[in-house]
């Protein structure tokens, strides 16, 4: 009995200890010290925001100025909103002053929404955007994002114009150009805007086009290669032009073709969209035609801003809101011509 209320004594003493070391957060921000900004995003292995969070890290330093230190604190949910909820909580129980949320399930986010509205905590939701009328529900919500239709539209506008440049993608000279699309999330904004809209601006700019098949390949480099070696034990060398929703899956679909030892004259023309650093490499080295800026730099700029302003109370007056509470920065064409501009801004 004594060992078992000696027991408990300890766990408590050390309940009470891991309380006071969780709450330190809160504890050294009011005497003007540090402050806390938990960060949860639905995937560390995504190319995209994992470039994105590096900038968002490099710019809150450059901008925090010397009197104030902040803590970045980064959770990965691993692809679950419930161990995203989770990790929501343990951000505010740490004493978090603001979140940073990049939903696993964007159309899933009253949990965490409730949360950060109990403590008052402001959330900054960034590139999986929610639908409206949950941003609505309460004034600490905010977006940063961009426009996904924007991004359909420049890379269907990318690609008419090769088209028309280049009779060769026409491999068989048939009037048409046969294509695949390799999609996104299933529910992601950007997958499914994205795919509406390159293919009706290809259309609208008077390409012909034949559709041989649509692929989800979740923004994933490893599953678009392997939906491209299926897509190829069917069409062989039959396909004219790879659409991807980002870049990281018109890298894999060009992996397939090298795995499988296709000649560069069999090859298609890829396009991307998001210029990660290893899409605009091909994009120099021609291995991809062409792909969309997904400003990165840009949105890890205005999630910076945001936070330091929520966190201060200074500053927000200076920042530009579309519908109240959302920035939306713009995407940009890159090419060949353009693409040693972007390489210099996200290094
Ligand atoms: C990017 C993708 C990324 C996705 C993650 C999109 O905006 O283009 O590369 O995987 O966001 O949510
Ligand atoms: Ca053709």
């Amino acid at each position: 009995m004594r060992i078992k209320i000696r027991k408990t004594a300890a766990a408590v003493l050390f309940c009470v200890g891991m309380l006071v070391l969780c709450s330190c957060g809160k504890g050294e921000d009011e005497t003007g010290g540090k402050k806390y900004i938990g960060v949860a995003y639905y995937n560390q292995s995504d190319t995209f925001l994992n470039e994105l969070l590096d900038s968002f890290r490099e710019q809150l330093k450059e901008l925090q100025g010397q009197d104030m230190e902040t803590v970045v604190m980064i959770r990965d949910a691993a692809g679950s909103q419930r161990t995203q909820d989770d990790q929501v909580k343990e951000l505010i129980d740490a004493g978090c002053d603001v979140l940073c949320v990049n939903l696993v399930d964007r159309a899933d986010p009253s949990e965490i929404i409730d949360l950060a509205r109990e403590q008052n905590v402001p959330i900054i939701f960034f590139n999986r955007e929610p639908v409206a009328e949950d941003l609505m529900q309460w004034d600490g919500l905010y977006y940063v994002g961009a426009e996904a239709e924007e991004s359909g539209r420049m890379q269907g506008e990318l690609a008419a114009d090769m088209i028309r440049a280049d009779s060769e993608i026409d491999k068989n000279h048939d009037g048409k150009i046969q294509y695949v699309v390799l999609e996104g999330e299933v529910g992601h904004q950007d997958a499914i805007i994205r795919t509406e809209t390159v293919v009706e601006t290809l259309i609208g700019q008077g390409i012909e086009l034949e559709k041989l098949s649509n692929q989800i390949a979740n923004w994933n480099r490893a599953q678009a290669e392997n939906r491209m070696e299926q897509l190829l034990g069917q069409y062989h060398s039959q396909i004219e032009l790879v659409l991807a929703n980002n870049d990281d899956m018109a890298l894999g679909a060009l992996d397939a073709y090298r795995k499988l030892n296709y000649t560069e004259s069999a090859l298609p023309a890829f396009f991307g969209i998001d210029g990660t650093d290893e899409g605009l490499e091909a994009v120099m080295d021609s291995e991809i035609a062409g792909t969309v800026y997904n400003d990165k730099e840009g949105q890890a700029g205005a999630m910076a801003r945001l936070s330091l302003a929520l966190l201060t109370g200074k500053g927000m007056d200076e920042i530009e809101f579309q519908k109240e509470r959302c920035i939306y920065l713009p995407y940009e064409k890159v090419t060949e011509g353009n693409v040693s501009e972007f390489l210099l801004r996200s290094r």
